[in-house]
């Protein structure tokens, strides 16, 4: 399509968009967030003068405070930043299996996945990743001080705010969830015990405690001295392995972002660690041979054309990606255009291919608890930021005395090969667990630009769809002309090779759809609940767009 065509379709298309609570526009700088008061703290930081980086990790560590189900200090996450003089840097600050890891620390003595060890235990939890990540995007490419950016997270963690309907649901859901773990249940309950309800005010006065002793001491603050003594201890309590060597030897780690190209757009997004940009770029180029636009949204034709293209793209995910630290990734081979025609070569428009029938397992039902936040500025900088415990509220453990949750990241690691983790994702060697390895993650926090400038930056929760759901949203706007706010609205579908299953919203797969998905061989077709959560920010002329996904009571704004 042409790139000038496609650009004023989506602005004569964002002029007739009818605004909902998750829609907000600004000249000089936009945030979406899963969390309004998060957004608001961006907002207010970028209308004080910083800039995206600023504005991003004022909002990270926002999250860790009024939206605990994934955003953290004690996990880990990915950013991808375009900077305004067109520099774009990708930081990593996944978690890391502890020193003490070992590859079949998830296994009984016969060999079998243990169940509940590598997501609900003291052993789930990799060696956390954001706070040396925010502190170090910070210091590169920031221009506020730490405490500047930590301030706000502080002062919502010590005097509270009023908990949100959601929110509140959330923690009655996981109570039990809560329940062996004496901190967690008392951060998540009322005092007396009693269920928080709407409205109730939320204080955190071990996190504010240590979110304090971050904003004094740096990255000190976290992984030396007291809060790392607490989490030490946590982990003696409960028999875990993150040790005060882990703490003191994490660093976050700059990473050349993965680049690819889409009908004459450029996409850049998160490599290894991360599946995502690896495979959102592989898919794009599979479907880039084909006239997607006019086939139609919601058509048979596209819908076989994008689960095809995943079919071959998560197999090889399974098959070839990991840390690259620790294992020969072929990412050049992956994401290069000929590959694409190879690998999809023997693509029929008519009909289904198999997935092989080994190593299927089920996927986890459960609401989409990562996180992802965009942000754009008027100068130019653009960020794109993913952040995660895992699944919603990680391991459920918060480490006593200092208020903050530990991850169950270790479950993104191929237990077993070919034994499915929590989101039916298989692996083998590339993912197989080693001390100091980064387990293979699929967040993919992904910018667009047109003639190097950026014009929308997207993200999502949803463990392995959020490949599919950041895909998908690229090409509503670049083959299907929607604006930003149809784009995140549209109902989506997702396949992941194995299990050979289509999942979809209510709405992707119009009842004809369907029908001639199922006559090509389609097979475990299945409507299922949301999927993803795309907080996003599109840059339409001089104007950007925020949205926050309207599956969830997220936030957008802009100034
Ligand atoms: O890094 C990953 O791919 C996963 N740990 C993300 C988890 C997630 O999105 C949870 N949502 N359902």
């Amino acid at each position: 399509m042409n790139k000038t065509l496609s650009i004023v379709a989506v602005a004569t298309a964002c002029a007739a968009l009818t605004s909902w609570a998750g829609e907000a526009r600004g000249k000089g700088g936009a945030v979406a967030s899963r969390s309004p008061l998060a957004t608001e703290v961006g907002v207010d930081v970028l209308r004080r003068g910083g800039n995206a980086v600023d504005a991003a990790v004022a909002v990270g560590f926002a999250l860790a405070v009024t939206h605990p189900s994934a955003g953290n200090l004690g996990g880990g996450g990915f950013m991808v930043i375009r900077l305004a003089n067109g520099d774009i840097v990708a930081n990593d600050h996944r978690e890391k299996a502890p020193a003490q890891a070992h590859r079949d620390m998830f296994l009984d003595g016969e060999g079998n996945v243990v169940p509940g060890r590598s997501t609900a235990s003291h052993l789930a939890a990799g060696v956390p990743g954001t706070v040396d990540g925010l502190l170090t995007v910070l210091a590169r490419h920031g221009t506020l001080s730490p405490r500047e950016v930590i301030e706000p997270a502080l002062r919502l963690a010590k005097e509270g705010f009023a908990l949100p309907a959601d929110i509140a649901a959330q923690f009655a859901g996981y109570r039990d969830a809560f329940a062996p773990y004496p901190a967690s249940r008392a951060k998540f309950a009322r005092p007396d015990g009693s269920a928080y309800v709407a409205g109730d005010l939320f204080r955190q006065p071990d996190l504010a405690a240590t979110l304090e002793r971050i904003a004094e001491h740096g990255r000190d603050g976290f992984y030396t001295g007291r809060t790392a003594d607490l989490l030490v201890a946590e982990m003696a309590r409960g028999g875990g392995l993150i040790s005060h060597t882990d703490l003191e030897d994490y660093r976050s780690v700059w990473r050349e972002p993965v680049h690819g190209t889409y009908r004459g757009y450029d996409v850049v997004s998160m490599p290894p660690p991360s599946s995502g940009g690896a495979l959102v770029v592989q898919i794009l180029n599979m479907l880039e041979r084909h006239d997607v636009g006019s086939m139609g949204h919601g058509s048979a034709a596209v819908a076989h054309l994008m689960i095809e293209a995943e079919r071959r793209a998560y197999a090889d995910r399974a098959e070839h990606l990991g840390d690259t630290d620790f294992y020969d990734v072929p990412l050049a081979m992956l994401v290069a255009k000929n590959y694409a025609r190879h690998r999809f070569a023997d693509f029929d428009p008519h009909v289904a291919s198999k997935s092989a029938d080994v190593g299927a397992g089920d996927w986890l039902e459960e609401s989409p608890e990562t996180t992802h936040v965009s942000v754009m500025d008027a100068a130019g900088n653009a960020v794109a930021y993913t952040t995660t415990l895992n699944l919603g509220y990680g391991a459920k453990i918060v480490v006593p005395g200092a208020g903050f949750l530990l991850n169950n990241e270790m479950d993104d690691f191929s237990s077993k090969p070919n034994t499915p983790n929590s989101f039916g994702l298989i692996g083998g060697e590339a993912n197989a667990i080693e001390p100091g390895k980064r387990m293979l993650s699929s967040m993919s926090p992904t910018l667009v630009l047109q003639d190097g400038e950026p014009v929308l930056v997207t993200g999502s929760p949803g463990g392995s769809t959020i490949i599919t759901t950041v895909l998908q949203v690229i090409v509503n706007v670049v083959d299907h002309g929607m604006n930003v706010g149809q784009a995140v609205a549209a109902p989506r579908f997702h396949h992941q090779w194995l299990p050979d299953r289509i999942r979809y919203e209510p709405g992707a797969m119009p009842t004809q759809t369907l029908a001639t998905l199922r006559s090509m061989g389609h097979v475990g077709l299945q409507q299922t609940g949301s999927i993803g959560d795309a907080n996003s920010v599109m840059r339409v002329g001089g104007v950007f767009v925020a949205v926050s996904d309207p599956r969830n009571a997220g936030g957008a704004g802009g100034f």
